[in-house]
């Protein structure tokens, strides 16, 4: 089964928000250190696999775990085993800011966590601090070298003009050094994000080349997302960019977002959503075709394109950690 759009695009990947919470405060996202939202409207793991298994009957066969944080929500290894249970779901994959990885690791590999992604924004001490508000980088490191090599490993990296433009060069020795790819993100002017300023990756990829030498692009399947890979000589892994705001990559979109109120969204841009949560908790029958009808009725609700270059029409005004990025 493949389900295609109103523009005739195959959605088969879906990114699970667990939480608004987070163990950090990135300036371009400042989830709230006390207004997070009550346990009883976020999603159970048994409601949002039951979500994911009318997904996947539709052909959403890949799915991402997200936040605010995933792994400061309790027992997410239980939702990644879950997952990996129901018939048809193809890859379970993580994103983390890796402060809580290195000790979850085991658990997550053994529930048959397929990938993990890490949003490491520095290799400086001093900014990582300024970045985030804590002072994590030694310990999301230290996961980072833990993870590399058991599972595959791929750092992203949001630039920032004139907070960490000069973090790119260093980042990547990471993937010059271990088996993973380093990926830099413009920076989307979401939530916290609409004040601040990204480095267009045209220019990441410059001083990549000052540093490095010239890069080719890397011929193998690309996964699930926007990201193109280059690789410099000498590197084990590979440098990607995700040009989501200089590069409008909205004529593959293959993805639907789950927030962790339980709520469908069709575009990271645009605030439109279809709720679920109720029908999974109205006692009610058919459950099954219920849901997998408002599935099909965001699909089709799927714009064609972002419009971040004209932030007056970007209609999502709530904060990234709600939406999981
Ligand atoms: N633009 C781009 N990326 C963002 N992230 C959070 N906010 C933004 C933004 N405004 C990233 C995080 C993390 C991922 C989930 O989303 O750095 O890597
Ligand atoms: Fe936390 Fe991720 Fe937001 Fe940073 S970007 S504050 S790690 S949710």
């Amino acid at each position: 089964m493949t389900m295609k759009d109103r523009y005739g695009r195959t959605i088969n990947y879906m990114r699970i928000s667990v939480t608004d919470r987070c163990n950090l405060q990135c300036r371009y996202c400042m989830p709230d250190v006390n207004g997070h939202l009550p346990m009883d409207r976020l999603l159970t793991y048994e409601e949002i696999a039951f979500v994911c298994a009318q997904a996947a009957s539709l052909g959403i066969d890949r799915f991402r775990i997200t936040g605010g944080e995933p792994l400061v929500r309790k027992d997410c290894e239980v939702l990644v085993d879950l997952l990996k249970q129901v018939p048809g779901i193809r890859q379970v994959a993580l994103t983390t800011n890796g402060v809580l990885l290195g000790e979850q690791l085991d658990g997550l590999t053994k529930a048959g966590l397929d990938a993990v992604n890490v949003s490491l924004d520095t290799l400086d001490r001093a900014q990582y601090r300024a970045i985030t508000g804590r002072d994590e980088l030694n310990r999301v490191l230290d996961s980072v070298y833990r993870a590399a090599g058991r599972l595959p490993v791929k750092i992203n990296c949001v630039v920032q003009k004139g907070i960490n433009e000069d973090a790119p060069v260093k980042l990547a020795t990471l993937a010059r050094e271990l088996p993973l790819d380093v990926r830099f993100i413009e920076l989307m002017p979401i939530g916290a994000g609409t004040d601040l300023e990204t480095v267009p990756n045209t220019e990441v990829l410059a001083m990549i080349e000052e540093q490095y030498g010239k890069t080719v692009e890397d011929a193998r399947p690309r996964g699930n997302g926007p990201a193109v890979y280059r690789r410099p000589d000498g590197f084990t892994g590979r440098i990607g960019f995700i040009s989501a705001v200089h590069g409008k990559f909205c004529s593959t979109c293959n993805r639907m977002r789950l927030t962790s109120t339980g709520e469908l969204k069709p575009c990271l841009c645009y605030g439109d959503t279809v709720p679920l949560r109720e029908i999974l908790r109205d006692g009610i029958a058919e459950k099954e075709e219920r849901i997998r009808a408002k599935i099909r009725e965001a699909v089709m609700m799927k714009p064609e394109a972002h419009c971040f270059e004209h932030r007056e029409n970007v209609t999502e005004h709530r904060k990234m950690a709600q939406i999981g990025g």
